[in-house]
């Protein structure tokens, strides 16, 4: 089962049950939160990107959630997207946001 730790304000370790697999956090910039995530390398692609993103989401207070990824990060934007984020169109990187519902 995939887990968050919160470990300060807006930042949590990831855990695939007692396993530490990344971190997620959220920066606030311009007033705009954030979020970035990492999953260890043996760990990624198995799903729990999406999972974490989710859940970090849903824990953070925020309402509207951005997320920038480089047009070619494949895994990224296919990560948001089937943690609910919606593409905005956007000049030079690829940007998706999330919407508390
Ligand atoms: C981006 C990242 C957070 C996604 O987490 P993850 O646990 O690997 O994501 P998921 O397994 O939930 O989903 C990834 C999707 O991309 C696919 N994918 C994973 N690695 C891929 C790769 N190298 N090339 C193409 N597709 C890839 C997976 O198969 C999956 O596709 P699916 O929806 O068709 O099943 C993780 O890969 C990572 O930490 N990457 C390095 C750091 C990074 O780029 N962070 C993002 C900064 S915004």
């Amino acid at each position: 089962m995939i887990t968050l730790r919160k470990d300060k304000k807006d930042f949590w370790h990831i855990y695939d049950g007692k396993t530490r697999v990344g971190k997620i956090y959220i920066k606030t910039i311009d007033g705009t939160p954030h979020i970035n995530m990492f999953i260890n390398k043996g760990q990624q692609g198995k799903g729990i990107g999406r999972i974490a993103l989710k859940k970090a989401c849903k824990q953070s207070r925020y309402k509207r959630i951005y997320a920038t990824t480089r047009k070619g990060n494949v895994a990224s934007t296919k990560a948001a997207k089937a943690a609910g984020f919606k593409e905005v169109p956007s000049a030079r990187q690829r940007q998706l946001v999330w919407v508390r519902r």
